[in-house]
């Protein structure tokens, strides 16, 4: 059954490169067997969910149809899913996402906090600043955009709204790691997630600071330190 949706999600999501390929989707199914398996939950659900999370996400289906969530569905039918843990599933997926967070929603099964927390994984770290870089490159030139500018400074508190516009002015490459992936190591549910999002938020923090460094920007530097410190 886990076999036949993974071949199913490969082919619908094989066409993207936004960073919601389906390379994005096995390393979330392989973070989240491994969560499942330290926290001792149901991995088929987990398994599921981590599959299928992002078959239906707005960047792919545009944000009407994402909220329908029919690509999931009609996998788990073709695949005989049994109903219940149909349920199950859906009911993650529609809890998941930073998008989502900023609104207040958040998973409450421990399966749901796994692949929370596989996802969340997956946007930080050494994976996470290659996705974060491959994201950025497509915006750059799609508007002819630079992938940093010194001037342009990260915004405080992105509401979702906000956080979903499309060519944002401070939405860069350097920025999107302040706008989100650094405030994700705090935003982990479980504490197998928690332990591997500090080793990861280091890779990321050590590449800005190097980053920084290399071009003798000392405001950026202290930009970062005083945002690690808060
Ligand atoms: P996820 O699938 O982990 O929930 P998203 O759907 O928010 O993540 O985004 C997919 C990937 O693209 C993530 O790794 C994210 O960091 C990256 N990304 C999203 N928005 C931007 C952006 N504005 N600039 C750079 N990278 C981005
Ligand atoms: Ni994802």
């Amino acid at each position: 059954m886990i076999q036949n949706v993974a071949e199913e999600v490969r082919r619908l999501m094989s066409a993207d490169k936004s960073g919601h390929g389906f390379e994005h989707v096995e390393r979330v199914w392989r973070l989240t067997r491994l969560l499942a398996e330290k926290e001792n939950a149901d991995c088929k659900v987990a398994e599921l969910a981590a599959l299928l999370h992002d078959c239906d996400d707005y960047k792919l289906v545009g944000v009407e149809k994402a909220e329908e969530l029919s690509n999931a569905k009609q996998i788990m039918k073709n695949s005989h899913v049994p109903s219940a843990m149909q349920e199950k599933v859906l009911n993650i997926i529609r809890s998941m996402g930073y998008s989502k967070s900023l609104k207040g929603i958040r998973p409450t099964s421990l399966e749901g906090k796994i692949v929370s927390d596989a996802d969340m994984l997956d946007a930080i770290g050494a994976c996470g600043i290659v996705r974060c870089m491959q994201f950025a490159l497509e915006r750059c030139n799609q508007y002819n955009a630079p992938i940093f500018e010194k001037n342009v400074w990260p915004e405080r508190n992105l509401s979702a709204e906000e956080y979903k516009m499309p060519n944002r002015r401070s939405d860069n490459f350097v920025n999107h790691f302040f706008e989100k992936l650094l405030k994700l190591k705090n935003m982990m549910m479980t504490d197998s997630g928690k332990k591997e999002a500090q080793k990861r938020h280091q890779i990321m923090v050590d590449f800005l600071d190097n980053f920084f460094a290399e071009q003798g920007l000392d405001d950026w530097q202290r930009f970062l330190h005083d945002y690690l410190d808060e």
